[in-house]
């Protein structure tokens, strides 16, 4: 090991070549050998500070006006740099800002608030080349559930390899990372959660950083990939970064507490106390770094552990870690500048030219002159994988489909067994119109079921759409694609339980216009849901929302008041409402027959006390009505008072012809869509300010 190092050092020490490569042609460069370094990430006085806001007091709001909020610096003044083939360590006590200096180095943080500069080979990347040549691991692992080691690695190889790249090799890739990252045995098991067992800890961990090496990045961040792992898990991990750099990438991660195994294959090390830089530099020479300190490492000591221990100490000290800042700086800016001379750094193209003929990048969107394509795949390819990938993901969950069918067909078992065959007299209207209100409803509220879909995918959507795994249209397009067959199945299994058990009109075209309707409802308030899950943050508060929502829909309906009797400031809600139109959809097909009659004269003293004397009195009743009345109106026990265009016109529904409503609702469905498509283009930024 040390001889590598030994050998890197006197190779950077022994200035081989010269500054001017780019203007060597190639008959030059074919005189020296030399190979130069591929890649070199550079930062320079990385400094990010953050306004925290003072505490909110009585006190402090009366001298607010003259009181800035406070700025705090988390990163300050941090310099370094990283090459392929090398694992650049972060290390830290907890709040030291780790996590941070990865999101500046990774481009995470909005250029506004980071002053410094990153640069790859003495170029600053344009943001598109980044997304192409960089992964990030993060912390948390971000995966599905249901989908075994395999799968998953599958579909990361589907977003990320290009589509020119053949089938078979796309899948030999996928073979030769599970050999790689050593998941061999765990490839065809369920990744798992708190509820499944799956693959254990690290094994999950390594999937992780496999589906973003998958394309063989250039940068590769990784955030603590060793936290939670026992420490030969922990040890494998890093060799299989280890090996990763030394394919040709360059490798930063945080870590905590490496063990001796572990220090053994980082190249540099990078202490930061308090957003401050206390030590740069190999572990071989930390000792000795110690030792000038005035606080040598004892032998039995882990040197890492004892320089963490090192700085806490220092940290609560009245001299702070002042003096182990100067000592780290002293002679570091005359190394540098000697560095940087030495270094034959290759320009940008040159070797991202050489990394892919290695292998690297597998990828067609690279080119390096200029970036043509953002996306490795066409839009119908995305949408088809995704697709796929949420049909694997819901078949494996049967039982959430199953539950989902057994509540609709248990609200169609009870409405049809209480509204069962209902007459056609003027309390069978009334009921009419109460079954269509609470099935159309019902329909919005079991729409709450769908919230969960995307706020469980929001951080993995996140993080496939920072790299640009695919398109935030194809997502959308493809998840409302996912719900078509289901919502079918849905609506199906209700309009069946309900129509004739009902007794609705129109037979065969009737019941098939009532399950349009029904399914149509069902795709307008799963839109609806859904656009809610990318607003709101968190699954409690979009229950909330939509339920609320769901039942001022109902309120302004039109079946609690009539559309004449709504105030008008409200107005404007009961035309926004979705369950307004299915609604009177409902009631324009079932009442659309001037010849059906709801009441008859015989009816007519149903609401009065009358109602209970016999028909024949009734019928003499009528006939002096009639007679003294002054009209021309002779009202028998047989004649009809209220047709089914009556209860149309007494409710208000003059204006739609019955496919316009269906058409307008499944127009609001597509609406909402578009809007969830707005919220995620807008809302899904995934940088810190
Ligand atoms: N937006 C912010 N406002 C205020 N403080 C912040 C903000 N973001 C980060 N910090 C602070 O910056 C410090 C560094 O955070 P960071 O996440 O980088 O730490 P870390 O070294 O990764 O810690 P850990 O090892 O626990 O992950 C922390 O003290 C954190 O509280
Ligand atoms: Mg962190």
């Amino acid at each position: 090991m040390e001889d590598v190092r030994e050998e890197e050092i006197t190779r950077a020490g022994a200035g081989v070549g010269t500054s001017e490569h780019h203007v060597l042609n190639v008959d030059e460069r074919s005189q020296k050998p030399i190979k130069p370094l591929s890649f070199l990430l550079c930062f320079n006085n990385l400094t990010y500070s953050v306004k925290v806001r003072p505490k909110f007091t009585f006190s402090s709001l009366i001298a607010r006006r003259t009181a800035e909020p406070e700025k705090r610096t988390i990163l300050n003044s941090i310099s370094g740099e990283a090459r392929d083939g090398e694992i650049l360590a972060i290390l830290g006590a907890s709040g030291s800002g780790k996590t941070t200096l990865l999101d500046a180095l990774a481009n995470r943080i909005e250029k506004e608030s980071l002053k410094g500069t990153v640069s790859l080979n003495g170029e600053v990347l344009e943001s598109r080349l980044w997304k192409a040549i960089v992964a990030y691991v993060m912390q948390d692992d971000l995966l599905f559930p249901m989908l075994t080691v395999e799968e998953t690695l599958g579909f990361a190889a589907e977003f990320r390899l290009p589509r020119t790249l053949e089938e078979s090799k796309k899948k030999a890739r996928v073979q030769d990372l599970i050999d790689q990252l050593g998941l061999r045995s765990a490839a065809k098991t369920i990744i798992g959660d708190e509820g499944r067992r799956g693959v254990s800890g690290g094994e999950r961990r390594r999937v992780s950083i496999g589906i973003d090496i998958i394309h063989g990045p250039i940068l590769l961040f990784l955030d603590e990939p060793t936290s939670g792992l026992d420490s030969t898990s922990a040890f494998t991990v890093v060799n299989v970064l280890k090996n990763i750099a030394r394919g040709g990438s360059v490798v930063v991660m945080s870590v905590h507490q490496p063990s001796y195994r572990i220090i053994g294959l980082l190249d540099k090390l990078i202490f930061l106390s308090k957003g401050q830089v206390v030590y740069r530099g190999s572990p071989i020479n930390l000792p000795l770094f110690c030792s000038k300190f005035g606080r040598p490492i004892p032998d039995n000591a882990n040197p890492v552990e004892f320089m963490l221990d090192l700085i806490s100490e220092l940290e609560d000290s009245t001299n702070g870690i002042s003096t182990l800042v100067d000592l780290n700086n002293t002679g570091k800016s005359s190394e540098r500048a000697d560095a940087e001379k030495s270094d034959v750094v290759s320009s940008l193209t040159e070797a991202l030219n050489l990394g892919i003929s290695k292998g690297k990048l597998v990828s067609d969107n690279i080119n390096t002159s200029n970036v043509k394509k953002t996306f490795a795949n066409p839009f119908w390819t995305e949408m088809l994988v995704l697709y796929k990938r949420s049909m694997t993901n819901s078949r494996r969950t049967p039982e959430i489909f199953a539950a989902r069918l057994i509540t609709i067909l248990t609200t169609g078992f009870l409405l049809a067994t209480i509204y069962w065959q209902l007459d056609d007299s003027p309390k069978g209207i009334r009921e009419r119109l109460g079954f269509f209100a609470f099935a159309i409803s019902s329909t919005y509220f079991s729409s709450c079921q769908y919230l969960p879909v995307f706020l469980q995918e929001r951080f993995i959507f996140m993080r496939e759409t920072a790299y640009n795994a695919y398109r935030r249209s194809s997502y959308v397009l493809s998840h409302a694609f996912a719900v078509l067959l289901p919502l079918f199945i849905l609506s199906l299994a209700f309009s069946m339980t309900t129509f004739w058990a009902v007794g609705l009109t129109g037979g065969i075209s009737g019941f098939l216009f009532y399950f349009l309707i029904i399914y149509a409802s069902f795709w307008a308030g799963n839109s609806f849901a859904v656009f809610v899950s990318g607003l709101v943050p968190h699954i409690l508060l979009g229950y909330t929302v939509v339920i609320a929502v769901s039942a001022y829909f109902l309120l302004l309906s039109g079946f609690f008041i009539n559309r004449n009797r709504i105030p008008p400031y409200w107005i404007w809600f009961h035309y926004v409402s979705l369950i307004k139109y299915p609604y009177e959809a409902l009631m324009r097909s079932e009442f659309d027959d001037p010849t059906k009659c709801f009441r008859r004269g015989s009816e007519m003293f149903d609401d009065t006390p009358f109602r209970n004397i016999s028909g024949d009195t009734k019928e003499r009743m009528l006939g002096s009505l009639s007679a003294s009345s002054g009209t021309n109106y002779n009202v028998t026990s047989s004649t009809c008072l209220t047709t089914g265009l009556d209860v149309l016109k007494e409710q208000g529904i003059t204006d739609l012809n019955k496919w316009m409503y269906l058409l307008i609702i499944v127009a609001w469905g597509f609406f909402y869509r578009f809007l969830f498509y707005l919220s995620l283009l807008l809302g899904s930024k995934n940088k810190r300010k």
